[in-house]
């Protein structure tokens, strides 16, 4: 069975359920533009429509594997509507509360105000978003949370500081909210919608897109729409549409299958649900895989860290794609299920060349196999770009090296993003170091190698030469801090 043209979806408190065929509305139009479309929610606003500045911050509240409500901050203009079935969708013009003619701020609202950390008011909303976020998940986050925490907001007027400051004082005095309050109202209503797990099937102005919410029923659908391309977050499938004005003939969403998303440790390895968002990788990795981490740390913002997936940084294989010279140098290996059979791919032939990968299309990618790093090994990853936050990559790189005896290199591994068409490993380098004692004239040499190994692009991000002084240079950066005792 399958469910036709409908979503349902709580906005604030108000259920609301779109039927796509007796509406305007298209399967691919954004939460922002139904928002802005919507009556009294001008609030949310378009700066740059491809998440680069935040303006557009909405706030989604979904269920958690005990039922308690997980908020999140989100790019509305990356959010096509079908994503936010089964969850509830909050703005700005939720946070006040109305008694009788009174107006009542939330904290982070009056925090703002008190800051002074408002000026032509243009990005204020997608603050206020940001922070009400940050409100609902930290009680007295330190400074660099917050500024995580806001990094993904763009402001031309305030400078930064009362921002975070405003940040600061709402969330270390907090009280309960008419969220909270509301909450276990909120959970009923999103159990309800949620008992259903049919596929959602939209067939609109020769679009398809279907929802759905087990794997099973992704890859039969697959087969019965080869043509079709699943999406994760949609971080980068979203950029289709509002940049590129693409109509995208078939969609499946895959972002709603609960049992892809997960971080757990077996004999052996680490294994990653393709489906977890980078944002809950990030904090699952902290303790166990710390070069997966620190990338992660600087990956988009919060909020394209909230929607975006490894299975879509995997499935897009950009040359740039910050996960993958951190999995070559894992060593991963990707698995990817069709109705029929499961492969496991090796990552170093899994990207077959610029943007193209070794799944076949009836396939899916459903888990990410990362051998747990032996103690001995030294691992660290490194992004080199124009700002340090919501930037991507003009060149990264991620080492793993092993010694014998004396200091001896035993092992390493050199990855890189942004050298060539695909991310790639300094083979010649590599080979180089093997054997040799780890000390400067060594490093030097394979420095040399390096910048012969790679023919990089000119492009607005940095020149040819700019990107081979940079990779061999990391490998510099690497011994350094080695020898400074910082990995
Ligand atoms: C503002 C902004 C900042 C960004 N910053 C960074 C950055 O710092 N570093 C970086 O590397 N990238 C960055 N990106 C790109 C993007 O966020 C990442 O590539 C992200 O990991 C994509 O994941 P997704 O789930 O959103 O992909 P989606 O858009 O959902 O999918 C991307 C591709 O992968 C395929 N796919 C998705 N899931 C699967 C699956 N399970 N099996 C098979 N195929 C699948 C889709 O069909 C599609 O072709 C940024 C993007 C934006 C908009
Ligand atoms: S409009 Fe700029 S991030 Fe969405
Ligand atoms: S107050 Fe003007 S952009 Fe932030």
């Amino acid at each position: 069975m399958k469910i036709f043209n409908k979503i349902s979806f709580i906005l604030g408190d108000e259920p609301i359920e779109i039927d796509f065929s007796k509406s305007e509305l298209k399967p691919t139009t954004t939460v922002l533009n139904f928002l802005r479309s919507y009556p009294n929610f001008k609030g949310v606003k378009e700066g740059c429509g491809e998440g680069d500045c935040g303006a557009c911050t909405i706030v989604l509240a979904e269920l958690n594997e005990n039922n308690k409500l997980h908020y999140y901050a989100v790019d509305s203009c990356l959010v096509f509507l079908p994503m936010i079935h089964g969850k509830q969708v909050l703005t700005v013009e939720h946070l006040a509360q109305k008694n009788g003619k009174e107006t009542i701020l939330h904290p982070v609202q009056k925090a703002i105000i008190e800051n002074d950390a408002t000026q032509c008011g243009y990005c204020t909303p997608g603050f206020a978003m940001s922070m009400f976020a940050l409100y609902k998940n930290k009680f007295n986050p330190t400074k660099e949370i917050v500024i995580d925490s806001l990094a993904g907001n763009l402001c031309r007027c305030t400078g930064y500081k009362p921002l975070i400051n405003a940040a600061i004082e709402a969330c270390s005095n907090k009280t309960s909210d008419q969220f909270q309050i509301a909450e276990n109202k909120t959970v009923l209503q999103l159990q309800k919608i949620s008992e259903v797990q049919l596929p959602i099937i939209i067939e609109k102005n020769q679009q398809f897109f279907a929802k759905v919410f087990s794997l099973s029923d992704a890859l039969k659908l697959k087969k019965l729409n080869p043509e079709a391309i699943f999406i994760g977050g949609a971080t980068d499938t979203a950029l289709r549409v509002t940049k590129k004005h693409e109509v995208i003939p078939s969609i499946i969403d895959i972002s709603s299958i609960q049992n892809i998303k997960y971080f757990r440790e077996e004999e052996n390895y680490f294994v990653i649900g393709s489906g977890i968002s980078l944002e809950d990788l990030k904090n699952k990795t902290e303790n166990y895989l710390p070069a997966v981490h620190h990338i992660l740390k600087v990956f988009g913002s919060k909020q394209i860290r909230n929607l975006a997936t490894l299975g879509g940084n995997l499935g897009s294989a950009s040359p740039i794609g910050d996960t993958l010279p951190m999995l070559i140098a894992h060593e991963a290996v990707i698995i990817v299920k069709s109705l029929q059979a499961t492969r496991r791919i090796p990552i170093n032939s899994f990207i077959k060349s610029y943007r193209k990968t070794a799944i076949q299309n009836s396939e899916i990618i459903t888990e990410i196999s990362v051998p747990i790093p032996d103690k001995e090994s030294i691992i660290k990853s490194y992004k080199v770009s124009k700002r340090k936050d919501l930037d991507i990559s003009t060149v990264s790189a991620c080492f793993n090296l092993k010694f014998s005896k004396n200091k001896t290199v035993e092992k390493i591994i050199l990855a890189f993003g942004g050298m060539a068409a695909t991310p790639v490993k300094a083979n010649s380098a590599e080979a180089y170091l093997i054997g040799k004692k780890w000390e400067l004239e060594n490093i030097k040499i394979a420095m040399e190698l390096i910048s012969k190994e790679f023919e990089p692009i000119s492009d607005a991000r940095a020149s040819k030469e700019f990107r081979i002084i940079s990779s061999k240079n990391l490998l510099l950066k690497f011994f350094n801090d080695l020898k400074m005792g910082e990995i």
